[in-house]
């Protein structure tokens, strides 16, 4: 807000498809991509590196205000970096996945990651950013004039993310995930829609009728694309 850049706020579990359908949107406005689950994993990533330790609040918080972070906002050319390392890969391995809810419970990070999204979005030089995550709707960008859930069932994400992952079995994969979502919704309920966000259920469409779905609630509210 106050920056005249227009912020589509999208919010989703893993596996409901929210990464790659709010890249390709952002491609069709022409707008910035910020993936702000990167900044949660690229944290946990540095806490590793540093043999901090991710359960612990403060250790984790010393890390984030040490934390020379970068993300790319163009959708074709994503990649993320700690300092000059580039961790675009290293962010997804299982042992950075497993770590990364203990790092995003800790208040005072979230509220400093917070400060680093609004910048970025600042920053931009788009005339908009597809801004995805947990609590885009609900914290960091409620004013937003577009806010959208996007859910699927449990067992289709579940699906959708092994078939992503090729180093681990389909049980073990869906294992972690809900291990995953349950941690997460102790942080932020973001399998409810707040008041004014929009959903959109991917758990029967494909990706291009998942795209569609969400430019038009865009639309809709916009009059844009
Ligand atoms: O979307 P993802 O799986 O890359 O997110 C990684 C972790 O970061 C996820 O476990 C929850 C957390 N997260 C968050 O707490 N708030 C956000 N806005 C985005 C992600």
């Amino acid at each position: 807000s106050g920056t005249g850049v227009t912020t589509i706020a999208i919010d989703g579990p893993a596996g409901s498809g929210k990464s790659s359908v709010s890249k390709e949107v952002a491609r069709r406005l022409g707008y910035g991509y910020l993936d702000t689950g990167a900044a949660y994993r690229a944290l946990a990533w540095h806490v590793l590196e540093r043999e901090a330790d991710t359960a612990d609040a403060d250790e984790v918080l010393a890390s984030a205000n040490d934390f020379p972070y970068a993300i790319s906002l163009d959708p074709d050319d994503y990649w993320v970096r700690v300092g000059e390392t580039d961790v675009t890969d290293a962010i997804r391995e299982p042992r950075v996945t497993s770590a990364v809810s203990g790092v995003a419970r800790v208040p005072a990070v979230r509220v400093r990651v917070n400060e680093i999204f609004r910048a970025l979005v600042a920053a931009s030089g788009r005339a908009g950013v597809v801004v995805e995550g947990r609590d885009i709707t609900t914290v960091v960008a409620p004013d937003a004039p577009v806010r959208i859930l996007l859910t699927a069932a449990p067992d289709v994400r579940a699906a959708r993310r092994s078939a992503e992952v090729s180093t681990q079995d389909a049980a073990t994969v869906a294992a972690a995930l809900h291990r995953r979502d349950a941690a997460d919704s102790q942080v932020v309920d973001f399998l409810t829609a707040a008041e004014g966000v929009r959903v959109v259920d991917s758990t029967e469409l494909d990706f291009t009728q998942t795209v569609e779905g969400v430019l038009d609630v865009i639309r809709a509210a916009t009059g844009a694309a």
